[in-house]
Order: C-alpha cells, then sequence, then structure tokens
C-alpha cells in the first residue's frame, strides 16, 4: 500500500526523508517520489521505479520534506503519476494515501484554471489549496479549506514554498506525528521513523496539525484540540511488520482497510448503484451467454465463489476452471463466453496461459486482479482492480477477502447490465458489501478466543472443512490456507461428499470445522455434523445463528453478513490456521516449497 512520510527539523531533512521511504519499501509499491520546500523554492524529485533512484536531497533543498511510495490504484506507475503532485505555480507538494472519490468532479470544475499532469485522484488536492492559497490566507486555512470539498478516504502531507512547516490531515486513512530530538516526522507507519523515536501521537480522523521546527498543532473542525503523546515498545526490527509477528498477521488485520478501499467509490450511498471503472460494453455483457472463471490456489477458490453470487444473481451460467486444466471449449461460441482470469499478482504462468487460449478463440476477456500494470492487465480486454494493496505472506488472505467482495460489486454490475438482478437482492448484496468490513473487525476482535481454540486443536491428526454452497470455497480455502503454512493435512470437502468417503478417515482426533453460515445451506450442513460427531470427532461450527451454532462442539460466533457471512467465516478460519502454525513454530510468512507468485507453468 502507499506510504507517507515526512520531517521538519534540525537534522539534514533529505536524508531523512529518504531513509523514511527506504523503510517503507517493505510495504510494497511500484513508484516513489520526494519534495524538499525552503525559503522560497520547492524541489521535487519522482520516480516511476525505486527508492534507490531517487537523489537524497541536500540542506540547500530545503528543511522540510514530504516523500511517498506509491501503490498503484488510479492511474498507471509511471513517474508522472509519481507522488509528490504540484499545483501549476511548482509551489505546493502534496502526498496522499487513500482515494479521493469526489475527484472526477472536482477536477472538471478546476481544469478551466488548471493544467493537470498526471491521472490520478490526488491531483485535485494541490490545485484546490492553489486557489485557497490565491486568496491571501495561510497553508494551514488554505488544506482546512480543500479538506471541506474532499470525499473519499485521505492521509495527506502538504508542504509549499513560501510557507511555514508542513501541514497534514487524515480521514480514515492512517497518519501519526513522530517527536524527536531534533524535529517533528510524519508517517502512515511508525515504521518510516522508528529509528528515530518511540513518542508519537496518532492522529483521528478529521484532525488536521499544523507542524513547525520547534513546535506541532492540532486542529478539528476548525477548533484547536489536544493530543496525547504515546510511547511505541517497538524495535526497529518488529516495525517491518508494524508490530505484529508475522506478515501474514499483519495482513489478516489489515482486511477491514483493504475492503474499504475494494468498495470505495463504487457503491452509491443511496440505491444499488455501482460504478465500475470497466470498458467491457453493457452490450456485451448483455449477450454473453456463459461465463469462465481461470484462476490458481486461492483466486480459483475466490472464482468458485463468485460463480455462486453470478449464478444466484446475474443470471449468467459459470463455469469455474483450474487455469493449468484450461482450454476453452463447449457448444457456444467463444463471442458468446466472457472469460475472468482471477489472480492477484496478475503474473500466474497458468492463468495467464489459459487467458491467452480464450482470446486467440475470440472470446472477450476480463482480468480481476490486485495488481495495475502486471502481465494480466496488459493481455485481457479489461480489469478490475480488487485495491488490496500489497501482500507480502506467502499465503493469501487480504487478496481472498477483496476478490471476493469485488465479485459481488461485478455481480450486481452485471446483473444490472443483464436486468437480472431483483431489487431486494441488490439491496442484500449492497448491504453484506457495505457490512463486511465491520463484520470482519468484529472477527478480529475475537483473536484471542479464536487462538486458544487453535491451541486446543494443534495437535490433531488431521483437519477436514466442510462447507455447501458459498460454504464451500470458504472450506477449500481455509484447508488450503491451514495446510500451506502448518504443514497438517487438511482437507475441504461439500459437505454432502462426506459420507461419499472421506468419512472414512474421520476419528476422534481429526475435527471436522463446519461452515454453519448463512448463503450456505447451515441446516443441511448441521446433518452432516451429526454424522461426524456419531463418529466421535469434534466439530467446530461457524455461524452467525445461535440455533444452527447449537448443533456443533465448539462455535466461533459471527457477525450476520447476508450474502458474504461465508468470507466472514473465511477471516476467523485464517486466524485459526495462523495460529496453529504459529503453536508449531512453522515459517508462516515463508512456508516450504511454496512461492508468492508461480511464474512457470
Ligand atoms: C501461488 C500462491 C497462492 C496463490 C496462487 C495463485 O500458488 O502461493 O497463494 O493463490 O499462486 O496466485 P495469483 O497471483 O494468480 O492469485
Amino acid at each position: 500500500m502507499c506510504g507517507i512520510t515526512g520531517y521538519i527539523g534540525t537534522d539534514p531533512t533529505g536524508r531523512i526523508v529518504h531513509e523514511g521511504l527506504q523503510n517503507l519499501e517493505y510495504r510494497g509499491y511500484d513508484s516513489a517520489g520526494i519534495a524538499l520546500a525552503g525559503g522560497g523554492s520547492l524541489s521535487v524529485h519522482k520516480t516511476g521505479g525505486e527508492v534507490g533512484d531517487l537523489p537524497v536531497p541536500s540542506r540547500e533543498d530545503g528543511t522540510r520534506g514530504i516523500g511517498h511510495t506509491r501503490w498503484s490504484t488510479h492511474g498507471e506507475p509511471t513517474r508522472e503519476n509519481a507522488h509528490p503532485h504540484t499545483d501549476c505555480t511548482g509551489d505546493v507538494a502534496v502526498v496522499h494515501n487513500g482515494i479521493i472519490e469526489n475527484y472526477a468532479a472536482l477536477a472538471d470544475e478546476l481544469r478551466a484554471d488548471h493544467v493537470f499532469h498526471s491521472d490520478t485522484d490526488t491531483e485535485v488536492v494541490p490545485h484546490l489549496i492553489e486557489t485557497h492559497l490565491a486568496d491571501g490566507v495561510s497553508l494551514l486555512t488554505a488544506v482546512q479549506r480543500t479538506t471541506e470539498r474532499l470525499t473519499g478516504s485521505y492521509a495527506l502531507a502538504i508542504t509549499a514554498a513560501g510557507h511555514d512547516g508542513i501541514v497534514v490531515a487524515r480521514s480514515d486513512s492512517p497518519l501519526l506525528l513522530g517527536h524527536g530530538d531534533t524535529g517533528t516526522f510524519v508517517a502512515s507507519d511508525a515504521t518510516a521513523f522508528i529509528e528515530h523515536t518511540n513518542r508519537v501521537t496518532y492522529l483521528r480522523n478529521g484532525d488536521i496539525a499544523h507542524l513547525t521546527e520547534t513546535e506541532w498543532t492540532v486542529y478539528n473542525d476548525g477548533a484547536r484540540v489536544s493530543r496525547d503523546i504515546e510511547a511505541l515498545d517497538w524495535s526497529a526490527d518488529a516495525a517491518g511488520k508494524s508490530g505484529y509477528d508475522h506478515y501474514m498477521l499483519k495482513e489478516i488485520h489489515e482486511q477491514p482497510r483493504a475492503l474499504r478501499q475494494a468498495i470505495s467509490g463504487r457503491i452509491s450511498d443511496l440505491g444499488t448503484d455501482v460504478t465500475l471503472d470497466m470498458e467491457l460494453s453493457t452490450e456485451t455483457l448483455q449477450n454473453v451467454a456463459e461465463l469462465q472463471i481461470v484462476a490458481c490456489g486461492t483466486s480459483y477458490h475466490a472464482g468458485l465463489y463468485a460463480k455462486e453470487l453470478l449464478e444466484t444473481h446475474a443470471d449468467l451460467p459459470v463455469t469455474v476452471h483450474v487455469a493449468s486444466e484450461y482450454e476453452l471449449r463447449g457448444g457456444r461460441s467463444p463471442k458468446d463466453t466472457l472469460v475472468v482470469a482471477i489472480t492477484q499478482s496478475g503474473e500466474t504462468a497458468d492463468t495467464l496461459a489459459a487467458l491467452r487460449s480464450a482470446a486467440q478463440k475470440g472470446a472477450p476477456t476480463l482480468a480481476l486482479t490486485n495488481t495495475l500494470g502486471s502481465t494480466v492487465t496488459r493481455e485481457a480486454d479489461d480489469a478490475l482492480f480488487i485495491r488490496a494493496g500489497p501482500e507480502i505472506g506467502v499465503a493469501a488472505t487480504k487478496t481472498f477477502v477483496s476478490q471476493v467482495a469485488t465479485a459481488a460489486l461485478l455481480t450486481m454490475h452485471i446483473g444490472r447490465a443483464r436486468n437480472a438482478i431483483s431489487t431486494s437482492d441488490a439491496a442484500a448484496l449492497r448491504d453484506a458489501i457495505r457490512d463486511l468490513p465491520g463484520a470482519v473487525q468484529q472477527v478480529l476482535d475475537q483473536a484471542p478466543e479464536i487462538a486458544s481454540i487453535a491451541r486446543e486443536y494443534a495437535d490433531s491428526d488431521a483437519f477436514f472443512y466442510v462447507g455447501r454452497r458459498a460454504g464451500r470455497p470458504v472450506a477449500l480455502e481455509s484447508a488450503l490456507k491451514l495446510k500451506e503454512i502448518s504443514y497438517d493435512h487438511a482437507e475441504g470437502f461439500s459437505a454432502g461428499e462426506l459420507k461419499h468417503g472421506p468419512l472414512a478417515l474421520v476419528t476422534d482426533n481429526t475435527p471436522v470445522v463446519a461452515v454453519l453460515t448463512e448463503y450456505a445451506a447451515p441446516e443441511r450442513t448441521a446433518n452432516n455434523v451429526k454424522e461426524v460427531q456419531s463418529r466421535g470427532a469434534d466439530v467446530i461450527g461457524l455461524a452467525s445463528d445461535a440455533g444452527t451454532a447449537r448443533h456443533a462442539d465448539v462455535t466461533i460466533t459471527l457477525p450476520a453478513c447476508g450474502p458474504l457471512e461465508p468470507v466472514v467465516a473465511n477471516v476467523a478460519l485464517q486466524l485459526f490456521a495462523y495460529h496453529i502454525a504459529n503453536e508449531k513454530g512453522r515459517p508462516i510468512d515463508k512456508p516450504r516449497n511454496l512461492a508468492k507468485s508461480v511464474t512457470v507453468e
């Protein structure tokens, strides 16, 4: 995800901001930039490549500096789209994390008097600040007036030639100050400055702070407010993982934020409209007779979930293919078959090969991916981004939930285009999509209880996961997670298939995890629960409904989340897998024999 760093003080600013950017590199990024202001001038350095390509600005370049690592969501990862962005005068520099949802309308308004140089949502911010500065107000006031015009999420840091200090602002995107002996730091993540100070102030939503060489002042809603200084007990080492023991755990905890990013600006406040930045025409979507999904691993499981959603709500037959087994076939004309490649990396060789085979036969293609500029985005006719932010742990977690959430948005979009989705179904999907980040947070709040259940069962001989409908892909994915990181034998099944074979493996030391959520035919799965219990196995059940939960021996209670409730169960089972693997001391972020991106067929 994008990272912000900044410093104002008596130490060499250029070196400190440059080091801050290096410290943020672990988050993953595709371009970077730095701006220093001092006296009456502003110097900006940007690259479409790595932080190492940026010069280390000297003291003469300025005493107040801001820097940014960008992970593209709007516009390709080029030098022009890298932050900082500047206004027409070249005096105002802005770095931004988050998404300005109303940027298109603001840009239309500003274009009469301003020249834009990037494809980003961010660039409206320096131009808005420029218009306010032209009225003769301070930089602080100009930023305050600018934020009043913004909707969406942002963490902003701004510095300008001829204006004192650095101004920062936050709304729904993390930003904190660091208080050092030589000056004040700002960052989206304490990792950026932890080697200089562990004394921090977390800014709250709506806070705007003005940092000078000697003071820091915070305002909210126009009034001055006081904010505490806290001491972080991190070492610089732990900071790369934001204090978590593993990237996987950090990424599990990032899911509410990743989901908000996936949804942001795509779903209307009122009604059930979905706005997806897609080029496939409504006519194409109306005319397709079949949708084929190609994917591998976790993305394949997201594809199975997408099938459940699309077939139920968009009146479209869907087949899901393990990409390495795929070759476009079937009785229909390729032109009537929309082929969707789901791949978080956008680089998986098997998935790309499947996509190419479909494209060669003339099928329209769509990529559902996390990675802007990846090969799949260049080769597919159209791309839809899941905006999960970079994932470092080999075992996919946040990309899975973001893929499913984006598939739910796609279902609404296609359902609308085909006139197939009923108003009540659209409303149910919309509510589930909106509720999902909060529901996932509620599960994360139960992490200690889930960890203790995991420890209790860590020494089992094997683990079986069962579910129906959307509970089945979640059973498959949750079993995959456990086997990947704990090396335990774990298998997922259709709950109804248990009695056709797997039941022979069930003993009193093979717990069975049952997805008993909504959208997963819980009452029918409850019958299978009895089958395994009578063979002595413990059943760990996941449910929002107390009546259904009573069938299990151990229950993980979930918040209700309609058609996306099985996704909420998956988050609980990510934690379950993590804590079993952790109990066994496994190298969770880099499991043996596995790779994050598999670029060979
Ligand atoms: C590898 C990873 C899996 C991932 C799969 C597909 O096997 O270890 O976590 O699900 O590739 O990757 P993709 O980038 O195409 O989603």
